[in-house]
């Protein structure tokens, strides 16, 4: 059994774990226990963009208090790591208890006079908070070797879990894809890798190609390309298209995806049939998932009037229910599409959501249904945006 941290928006997390992994169930508000397959009994956290750390568990105390959590680490590691070689490094995590850093770090403190005797040296990451940053996780390999361990404790409904880290997001190559890319568009708002890598994996896709009719710079096909997929992108700006093109290429310079095709092509969304040129002669595209965040119509730094937000609202309802109704022709049933559509936020924080919401079924389409979470709760936005990104997750029946 694995445990993984949620991110800051914790049920877009879970949804992401249970469609990659399956057998996926809440532990806690911000955790979930993972059963991975048996032939990989392993979370691959840089493949996940939801989850900001992932751990294999290895002890289970009944009870909510930290007390029971320490003595039980104390216990088991003073044993475990009795006369051991080299040094060991330490960061302890805990999540969902009262206790502040100092009490945390005071268990690995109990911990490292224990093994000193022993002749077993212990290097403590100091605690700033009680569980340590993902940054601090990450620059640390916390995770990555046997000898540079992270003690994930979690306090959930049912108990404690202690688990042993297997790596925190890489905050670094996920900040490098995002800042270092030549081509950037602040105005049609570019998708964050971590929100990309989330929206494929909610498509489920175990291989094959992902289109993406409104690539805009092209964040869902560099992250689909990373991933392992074949990747088509169409933008109806020529403009977003070159730009494309040049951050695909920049990220070519730096990897190898001599196995994948990567395509893209100026078109409308609503109209355009999605053909592939790689063979030199034009081919009805095989699209095996869809995953795109779909035109979210004009940015707002302040809630818009009434008669502004109908218009807005219509206009973009319009254009991506009339792309609905053009894929619907074009692709098989079970293909899955992941489609990330605005919704916009009032003075009150409530949300004024698209029509075309419930219309899916008259496009030609279901929800797929996610046993932890319901379809209304896949809402991504920051407390200081206006414009939501509401992530449907559909499959073309
Ligand atoms: C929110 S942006 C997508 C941004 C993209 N995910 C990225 O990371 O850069 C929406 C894109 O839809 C494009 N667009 C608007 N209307 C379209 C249509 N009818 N067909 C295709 N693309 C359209 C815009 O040019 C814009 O690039």
């Amino acid at each position: 059994m694995h445990i993984a941290i949620l991110g800051r928006q914790p049920a877009i997390s879970i949804a992401e774990l249970e469609r990659v992994y399956g057998d996926v169930s809440w532990f806690s508000e911000i955790s979930a226990l993972v059963q991975p397959s048996a032939e990989a009994d392993y979370i691959d956290i840089q493949r996940l963009g939801g989850s900001q750390k992932a751990g294999k568990v290895v002890l289970q105390v009944p009870g909510r208090d930290w007390r029971a959590a320490s003595l039980k680490i104390v216990q088991h590691y003073s044993k475990a790591w009795a006369k051991k070689d080299g040094k060991i490094t330490l960061g302890i995590s805990a999540y969902g208890f009262s206790e502040g850093p100092r009490d945390i770090q005071k268990t690995g403190l109990v911990l490292k006079s224990k093994l000193k005797p022993t002749g077993t040296s212990l290097r403590l990451i100091p605690n700033q908070e009680a569980a340590l940053s993902t940054a601090t996780s990450h620059h640390n390999k916390l995770g990555l070797a046997d000898n540079k361990v992270e003690l994930i404790v979690v306090k959930g409904q049912s108990g404690i879990v202690i688990a042993e880290s297997t790596g925190a997001q890489n905050i670094t190559a996920l900040a490098a894809r995002d800042q270092g890319r030549p081509k950037r568009d602040a105005f049609v708002g570019m998708l964050p890798p971590k929100l990309a890598q989330i929206m494929i994996n909610l498509a489920g896709l175990e291989k094959g190609l992902i289109l993406d009719p409104f690539c805009g710079t092209g964040v869902i096909l560099q992250e689909g390309l990373l991933m392992g997929y074949n990747v088509f992108g169409s933008d109806i700006a020529e403009k977003m298209i070159s730009y494309t093109e040049a951050n695909i290429q920049w990220l070519e310079n730096n990897h190898d995806f001599k196995n994948q095709t990567a395509e893209w092509t100026v078109g409308d969304a609503t109209t355009t049939t999605w053909q592939s040129n790689i063979n030199d002669t034009p081919q009805k595209l095989k699209i095996d998932a869809v995953v795109a965040e779909g035109y979210l119509g004009q940015p707002f730094s302040a809630p818009p009037s009434n008669s502004k937000l109908t218009e807005v609202r219509g206009n973009t309802n319009h254009i991506l229910s009339e792309f609905l109704k053009n894929l619907a022709g074009q692709i098989e049933p079970g293909t899955p599409v992941v489609f990330g559509v605005p919704a916009w936020k009032d003075i009150d924080g409530r949300f004024t959501h698209l029509p075309l919401l419930t219309k899916v079924e008259d496009l030609g389409f279901s929800y797929v249904e996610l046993r932890n979470v319901r379809p209304d709760q896949l809402l991504y936005f920051r407390p200081d945006q206006i414009v939501a990104r509401e992530i449907l997750v559909l499959v073309k029946n």
